[in-house]
């Protein structure tokens, strides 16, 4: 079929999940491994909801938020993916899900959580889109609709993972932490500036967020086949 130019844009290329279509790799294990070590992070405290944010756009935050709530679901804990990027949404690509309804809708009270939420391919992996993208995020997402969302996602799933925008741009991602079990903070190796992901990780502290660590994304391929490395 002939594709216009906006449709095949990067956003909305086919975005595969190497979590799901290789669930052997190296690059799947190292997923395996931050779940693993965000549960021993956790041992004594409840971590049921968490935060996926980086400094600057195009860090990875989408891809980490995805493949982590694909590991989640494959352990057998029913997942719930947010796409909770109001502002640069991508997660119905990732599903290639229609995206009509979403959390947008919820926040604004036209739709029901539960009517929402859509099931992927993935068993115990279920998505919340954007849904129509709203022109006041950061006001919808300090909402106490948004806190109630959030609760009812938690008791409704084992884990609820939040798929944010960058935090150094805006407030968003420092509003969610605030409700949110904890927080991850993705860095690309190539890209990512030290100094911003100071400012990130300090930013995220200051805003009482509980910060979990932080991800390397797109780290060259070493002798000791670490590909992602997590870190608190
Ligand atoms: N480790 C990686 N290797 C190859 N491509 C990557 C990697 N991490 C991210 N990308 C690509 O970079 C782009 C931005 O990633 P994305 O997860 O959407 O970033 P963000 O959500 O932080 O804006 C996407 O096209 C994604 O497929
Ligand atoms: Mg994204």
């Amino acid at each position: 079929m002939f594709r216009s130019k906006k449709q095949t844009s990067a956003n909305q290329k086919q975005r595969h999940l190497i979590t799901q279509l290789n669930p052997k790799s190296p690059i799947s294990e190292q997923y395996r491994t931050i779940r693993t070590n965000l549960q021993f992070s956790s041992v004594d405290e409840n971590l049921q909801s968490i935060l996926v944010t980086s400094a600057g756009p195009a860090a990875g935050k989408s891809i980490t938020a995805a493949n982590l709530a694909v590991t989640y679901a494959q352990q057998g804990l029913k997942t719930l993916l947010v796409d909770a990027d109001l502002r640069k949404p991508t997660v119905h690509y990732t599903f290639r899900l229609n995206n009509l309804t979403g959390l947008s809708n919820v926040l604004v009270g036209s739709s029901s959580l539960e009517d929402a939420i859509e099931m992927t391919d993935v068993d115990d992996l279920y998505v919340l889109s954007c849904g129509p993208i709203p022109p006041n995020p950061a006001e919808l997402l300090s909402s106490k609709k948004m806190r109630d969302i959030l609760r009812e996602a938690e008791r409704m799933n084992d884990m609820v993972i939040f798929d944010m925008p960058p935090a150094l741009a805006v407030a968003d991602a420092k509003i969610v932490a605030n409700i949110v079990d904890g927080s991850l903070v993705v860095v690309r190796s190539k890209t990512t500036e030290i100094d911003e992901a100071k400012r990130t990780v300090e930013m995220m502290q200051d805003a009482k967020a509980r910060l979990l660590g932080t991800v390397l994304n797109d780290k060259e391929k070493s002798d000791s086949n670490y590909y992602y490395y997590y870190g608190s």
